[in-house]
C-alpha cells in the first residue's frame, strides 16, 4: 500500500515537473508589454501570411523563430507593399499597421 503511495507520488511529480517546464515556454513568448505571441504576432501572421508562408513557400512564418529570424525581411516586403500578394480590405485597413507594429515594436524581438 506504501509502495503504491510512493509509486502514485512520483507520478504526480513527475505531471507536475512537466506541465511546469511547459509553462516556463509559454512565459517566454509573453511580452512586457503585455502582448503575447501567440495572441498577437500569431493571428496576424495566421490571417496573412501562413496560409502560403506555413512550410512550403519560403520563408517558414508559421513558428517564433522562423518569424524572428525574417523579422527584417517581412518589415521590407510588408511596408513595400510586395506582400501579401494580394492586400484585402482587412489587410490594409488594419492589419498592416498592428503587423509592422508588432514586428517593429514587441518585447519578443527584444
Ligand atoms: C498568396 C501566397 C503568399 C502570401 C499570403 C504571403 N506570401 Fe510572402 N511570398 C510568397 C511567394 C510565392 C514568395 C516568393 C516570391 C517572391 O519573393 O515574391 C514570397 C516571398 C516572401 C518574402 C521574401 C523571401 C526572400 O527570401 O526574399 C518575404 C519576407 C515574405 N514573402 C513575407 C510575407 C509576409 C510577411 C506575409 C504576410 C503579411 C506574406 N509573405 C504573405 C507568397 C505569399
Amino acid at each position: 500500500m506504501k509502495l503504491k503511495a510512493l509509486a502514485l507520488g512520483t507520478v504526480a511529480i513527475g505531471i507536475l515537473a512537466l506541465v511546469a517546464a511547459c509553462g516556463d515556454d509559454e512565459a517566454k513568448s509573453t511580452t512586457a508589454d503585455g502582448a503575447d505571441y501567440t495572441a498577437t504576432g500569431k493571428a496576424l501572421l495566421t490571417s496573412n501570411c501562413t496560409g502560403c508562408h506555413g512550410g512550403t513557400t519560403s520563408p517558414n512564418l508559421s513558428t517564433f523563430s522562423g518569424v524572428k529570424t525574417n523579422r527584417t525581411a517581412m518589415l521590407n516586403r510588408i511596408n513595400n507593399n510586395t506582400m501579401p500578394p494580394s492586400q484585402s480590405d482587412a489587410w490594409k485597413n488594419t492589419d498592416k499597421a498592428k503587423l509592422v507594429e508588432y514586428l517593429t515594436n514587441s518585447a519578443d524581438f527584444k
